[in-house]
């Protein structure tokens, strides 16, 4: 039987956290959904195409991950999606509480879907997709932070 688990996110834009939190969870997991939220009210420097785009250039030397997005609940795209399993990263002491909400409201949701959390390695809990953003667009050096990818798409994005 395939173990399947979907790692929700923003990723706007993925950073090296993202990429490690997805590859640690391909050594729990045989397949990996990362399910990009496509939300109007949220502002967002990429379109969920280029966020999917990003993702899917990033994990193309595996077939173990693929990309897709959502609207609505996450508890509902995971239960179409066959899986039952919710992957997070956990940076710091401070994205707990917001995780720990959201976990116990999936679980009222969804009694049978579970959250996993794991830890990125120390060099990049600091780090996340809006520090990213703004570290890029007043000039600053964040290479060995992002895939290459990104890079091309915040040059694009903010320098052009
Ligand atoms: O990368 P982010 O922005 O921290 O990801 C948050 C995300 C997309 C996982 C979360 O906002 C989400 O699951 N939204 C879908 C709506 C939903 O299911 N809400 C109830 C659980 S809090």
């Amino acid at each position: 039987m395939t173990k399947t688990a979907v790692y929700p996110g923003s990723f706007d834009p993925v950073t090296n956290g993202h990429v490690d939190i997805a590859r640690r969870s391909l050594s729990i997991f045989d397949k990996i959904i990362i399910a990009v939220i496509n939300n109007p009210e949220k502002k967002v420097l990429f379109s969920v195409t280029e966020r999917k785009e990003m993702l899917r250039r990033t994990f193309e030397d595996t077939e173990r991950v693929v990309v897709d997005s959502f609207e609505g609940l996450l508890v509902d795209f995971v239960n179409r999606s066959g899986a039952d399993t919710i992957i997070r990263g956990l940076r710091a002491v401070s994205d707990f509480e917001y995780e720990f909400q959201m976990a116990l409201m999936n679980r009222r949701l969804a009694p049978g879907i579970k959250s996993v959390y794991l830890m990125p390695s120390p060099e990049f809990s600091y780090i996340s997709s809006s520090i990213i953003k703004e570290v890029y667009t007043f000039g600053g050096n964040v290479s060995g932070l992002i895939p290459p990818v990104v890079e091309e798409y915040l040059r694009e994005k903010i320098r052009d």
